[in-house]
């Protein structure tokens, strides 16, 4: 529910277990109040009460700074990383939005292009617009904030409506920005300066890293690390510079007043449904309090909006919990599974895939994919995935991307007679594309030299031997939509996996005037959302799947046009437990490709077990990504074993719920359980992913997500108790006890009984 409380002028947006706080104080800033759980009467006039005298006092005597404030602006007193920052055409810096009015709209409005999250009827969403208005230069700011209540999640955005004469340039534009304070100190003297931030506050150890931030660093191969740890007075900026959400850094970040974990600590997460150059900036201002903007990277950044034009900015999520890391993940999971993902494929359980990337490299031909495809048919996967390699003369990765047209000489046939005996196996069939490049070494290149991004007169730099072509340009989205689209047709494909090999560099281009270079980044990624779109409406039913040099584009973003995507190119099951630990932080495991390959892997050279290989895999959504044929036939019966469990289990790992349980980053097992939707099914994992240290004591975990009054049974006649029990008494499987094997790894099926 969202209302407005017109006697004191403030907003509410009441979820279930969270409310958010906005106040209009009378000089007409806007205030960020509170978010947090639900506030008692008796706490909600007290928070009031001190909100009122606070603004009062700083308005007449003190600088803003001492202001909590909702989507701050800069240059006025107060000096904080502002949320927006426009240079207008007298090329003054200086803007000033003031409250104007407000409306509470049912549902969720469509914002046009790119992204977004859908509301449905049952989600009794509405959605609060806040307008404030620039009146010197007739400019508008629509701050959107759409209140999920059952889920304890706020989707914000950010339109900027340009009413004037003249052109504004928008320098920033954050999608949300919000003021959090600090909490009320337990303990030392500080805690009565701590009633009023900013007010004669002493800045003592107590109050320095009371905010904590976890955040998903990683590179190539070691996509999303988690990283957790204190924030320092300063500014800090997640982001991306490459034009691509990025291996380095994940578009989600969480922080957290005091120290948190998965079942204790008030934790706020960001989530941004943007693809390219994204920023999530945290400023400990010297009160403790935390300011948080996220939305598209200033850097780099500089959008004309002429009059009568608007600019909408990409969505942030934004989720609330009282409960430590799980509360966020479990609404970010059901968010993602039921809000963000869609089309044909949402709800249907997703294909068991065999991909020849890692089984050939660039080196088949019909009759060894054939055999390969037989070997996975006879394994009982469903769907056989032509990876890279199948167009123009690409033998290996530095010619032909552009030139969407067959490969004659290694599939004579085409790729239609390759689809047709997949089909006769009784198998689907899928394409690996990466629309977005271009090779030097191609036809489209010789034709079409200038479709890449680039700076004229200056030296178009290669990363794996590729450009980037423009995809702000129509022209260009037009030729990929023609070209792909009949490759895709013709072979009758079941499934693409669109790739993304590159960070985007030189990025220029000859068609924008001068003065509008600065908006090709996000021109681009438009663009690739447009292509996006277009395919998918051409072939509704195709599933595709997202992939970035491994996980590079893993976000919001890309989840609204293609259901999954390919985690890492890091297969190794070891490297894998942590990747996926961490990715599970906001991605459902649905949505996180996850494939077995053979042993040595091919970039780690390490050997882990099929069984922990396998068990990695089906914790997400699962594939193979080897040669079966080369592997003993004990190899290939158990990976069938495998397989078949995965048929059991794939509803409830993807669309169940999925709990952490033990953190690999910070001991030596990783395990994680899934739950299914009625709670009678739930299956544990646990991964022994270092030796226990000499003589220490194996202390096991606690269960979660099971109904406290049902018993629930471990396979075949195991421990039997309460879901009360499992989930308040520690358990550890026998085997973790004292594990010879150094990298033992289990899987527990539990079942209700009553
Ligand atoms: C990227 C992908 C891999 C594979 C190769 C093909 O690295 O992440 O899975 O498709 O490209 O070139």
């Amino acid at each position: 529910m969202i209302t407005f409380h017109k006697a004191k002028n403030y907003f509410q947006l009441q979820g279930e277990g969270s409310t958010y706080l906005l106040g209009v104080p009378p000089n007409g800033d806007l205030h960020h109040l509170y978010w947090g759980k639900p506030l008692s009467a008796s706490a909600l006039k007290k928070l009031l009460a001190e909100w009122k005298k606070r603004s009062l006092e700083t308005e007449h005597h003190v600088s803003r700074e001492f202001q909590r404030r909702e989507y701050a602006d800069f240059g006025h007193n107060d000096l904080r990383t502002p949320a927006f920052q426009l240079e207008h055409a007298d090329g003054y810096r200086i803007s000033e939005f003031l409250y104007d009015s407000f409306q509470i709209l049912p549902g969720k409005p469509d914002f046009g292009p790119g992204p977004s999250s859908r509301a449905e009827e049952a989600d009794q969403v509405q959605t609060l617009k806040v307008l404030l208005k620039d009146k010197l230069h007739k400019l508008e700011l629509d701050l959107y904030y759409t209140l999920y209540p059952s889920r304890n999640l706020l989707v914000r955005r950010t339109i900027l409506r340009n009413r004037g004469s003249k052109p504004v340039s928008i320098l920033k534009l954050s999608s949300a920005s919000l003021d959090l304070p600090p909490g009320p100190l337990t303990r030392g003297p500080q805690a009565e300066g701590q009633a009023m931030p900013g007010l004669g506050t002493k800045s003592t150890e107590a109050q320095t890293g009371s905010w904590r931030l976890v955040r998903f660093p990683g590179r190539w191969a070691q996509e999303r690390q988690m990283k957790e740890g204190p924030l320092q007075e300063g500014t800090l900026r997640l982001e991306s510079r490459r034009g691509i959400s990025s291996h380095e850094m994940n578009p989600f970040a969480m922080v957290s007043r005091g120290q948190s974990d998965e079942e204790k600590g008030e934790v706020y997460g960001f989530a941004l449904a943007t693809s390219g150059n994204w920023l999530i900036e945290t400023e400990l201002f010297r009160d403790q309090t935390l300011r948080v903007n996220a939305g598209l990277n200033d850097f780099n950044f500089k959008w004309n909006l002429g009059p009568g034009k608007a600019f909408v900015s990409p969505e942030c999520v934004m989720a609330y919990s009282a409960s430590g890391f799980s509360g966020i993940s479990f609404n970010l999971h059901r968010f993602i599974r039921e809000r963000v993902i869609g089309g044909h494929w949402q709800y249907r359980p997703r294909p068991m895939l065999l991909n020849n990337w890692e089984a050939t490299y660039f080196k088949f031909n019909h009759e060894k994919l054939m055999r390969i495809a037989r070997a996975g048919k006879e394994a009982g996967l469903e769907l056989f995935v032509l990876d890279d390699g199948w167009f123009s003369k690409r033998d290996d990765d530095t010619s032909s991307l552009g030139d969407w047209f067959v490969d004659k000489r290694k599939l004579p046939r085409g790729l239609r007679g390759l689809s047709d005996d997949i089909h006769g196996l009784g198998l689907k069939f899928g394409l690996w594309i990466e629309p977005e490049m271009v090779s030097p070494k191609s036809l489209l290149y010789k034709k079409h030299p200038g479709w890449c991004l680039h700076v004229p007169g200056r030296r178009r730099r290669m990363a794996r031997s590729q450009l980037v072509l423009d995809m702000s340009r129509p022209e260009v989205r037009d030729y990929l939509f023609e070209t792909i689209g009949k490759a895709l047709e013709e072979a009758r494909v079941d499934y693409v996996k669109w790739d993304m090999n590159r960070s985007l560099s030189e990025v220029g281009n000859e068609v924008l005037t001068p003065g509008k270079q600065g908006e090709l980044y996000f021109r681009y990624l438009m663009g690739v959302y447009d292509l996006m779109d277009r395919l998918n409406r051409r072939f509704p039913k195709v599933l595709f799947e997202g992939c970035s040099g491994g996980g590079a584009r893993f976000d919001l973003g890309i989840l609204h046009y293609h259901p999954q995507i390919w985690a890492s190119d890091n297969t190794d099951g070891l490297d894998r437990t942590f990747i996926q630990y961490a990715t599970s932080f906001a991605y459902p495991p649905l949505v996180t490709g996850a494939h077995i390959s053979s042993v040595p892997n091919h970039i780690t050279h390490r050997s882990m077990s099929l069984k922990w290989r396998a068990l990695v895999a089906m914790s997400g959504n699962f594939g193979v990504e080897a040669d079966i044929t080369k592997w003993r036939p004990s190899e290939r019966k158990e990976l069938a074993d495998y397989i078949r469990l995965y048929k059991e289990i794939r509803p409830i790992v993807q669309f169940g719920d999925f709990y952490r349980l033990e953190n690999p980053y910070q001991s030596n097992r990783a395990s994680w359980m899934f739950v299914s939707p009625d709670q009678r099914k739930a299956l544990v994992f646990v991964f022994q992913v270092k030796p226990p240290k000499k003589g220490e004591k194996a202390e096991g975990f606690k269960l979660k997500g099971l109904k406290a009054g049902l018993t629930y049974e471990l396979q075949n006649g195991g421990l039997k108790q309460s879901g009360e029990k499992w989930m308040t008494k520690r358990w550890l499987p026998g085997i973790f006890k004292n594990p010879k094997n150094p990298h033992a790894c289990e899987l527990f099926h539990l079942t209700a009984r009553r």
